[in-house]
């Protein structure tokens, strides 16, 4: 096949049954009346590399990439971005013509384009506290930086893990102890949760917003619950907060671009429709 036909896109994960992509691309595919297809493949790490090679031969334009492979496929391209280098995972895929795979990472633009709709009037000068420094926290760290946020105070449960994330962001990035890091919220205009802790299944992020300033934007990564504890409690000190959802949406607004040719709209009825 080739890319004059009916184009194919799809999502790639071990388990995949649980990703929200498939419908959300197939919505905006028959909003756009696209003639294309985006289907979930269920691909274990040792079949990665064999499947990933023969999808532009069977007609993908190119794949999102969900856990465990969002590191892997990193290996596997041959072109990615500084972003995606520097994050250490893609999550999007772009089949050339010539079958190159080129790997990016969306995750950042989910998070800042989520953050500016949901909190317009967000100034990254201000500065922001991240909880967390697993991967969606090097996401995170690299699109504020972007952003032009100069300084991010970080913390997390394992120092080890923190530490690294410095090495990699600098001086910008100032370490905080876990148990500290309720002590500082007071001096920063924006709150991240990058942790999955206050998911559903998950233990409850225990952080007292007890010094708060009302004006601080307060943002969980989390979408299931929509409204987490630390949402909840935010709101009840007069802070904005941003849920979740709106990142999953946004981070797939550029793939869906670049295969289909259409830049789609992420809307409240989108949000509706993914939370059914
Ligand atoms: P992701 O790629 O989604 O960010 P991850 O790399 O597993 O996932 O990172 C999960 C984050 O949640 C980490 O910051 C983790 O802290 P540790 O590095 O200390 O493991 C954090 N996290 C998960 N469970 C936690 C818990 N019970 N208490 C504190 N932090 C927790």
């Amino acid at each position: 096949m080739t890319h004059s036909q009916i184009p194919l896109a799809g999502v790639m994960g071990d388990p995949v049954c649980f990703s929200k992509s498939p419908r959300l691309h197939g919505h905006w595919l028959s909003s756009y009346d696209i003639p294309g297809h985006y289907v979930p493949i269920h691909v274990t790490s040792e079949n990665l590399e064999d499947v990933l090679r023969a999808m532009p031969r069977m007609g993908f334009v190119g794949a999102n990439v969900t856990a465990p492979h969002k590191e892997a496929v990193l290996r596997l391209a041959h072109n990615v971005t500084d972003r995606a280098t520097m994050i250490g995972a893609a999550n999007t895929l772009i089949f050339g013509e010539d079958g190159r795979i080129h790997a990016d990472n969306t995750d950042g633009y989910g998070f800042i384009e989520n953050l500016r709709q949901g909190a317009p009037d967000w100034d990254p000068a201000t500065d922001a506290l991240v909880l967390g420094a697993g991967g969606a926290a090097r996401a995170v760290l690299a699109a504020l930086i972007d952003a032009g946020t100069t300084r991010i105070f970080l913390s997390n449960r394992t120092r080890i893990r923190a530490e690294t994330l410095r090495e990699t962001f600098g001086a910008k990035v100032q370490i905080v102890d876990w148990e500290k890091a309720a002590g500082i919220v007071d001096r920063v205009g924006l709150l991240v949760n990058t942790t999955s802790l206050g998911m559903t299944g998950k233990p409850e992020l225990r952080f007292s917003l007890a010094g708060v300033r009302p004006e601080t934007i307060v943002t969980d990564i989390v979408y299931s619950p929509l409204q987490t504890p630390l949402l909840q409690d935010a709101q009840a000190r007069g802070c904005r907060t941003v849920d979740g959802l709106g990142m999953l949406l946004h981070q797939a607004v550029p793939g869906f671009e670049r295969w289909f040719g259409v830049r789609p709209q992420v809307t409240p009825e989108l949000r509706d429709l993914i939370l059914k």
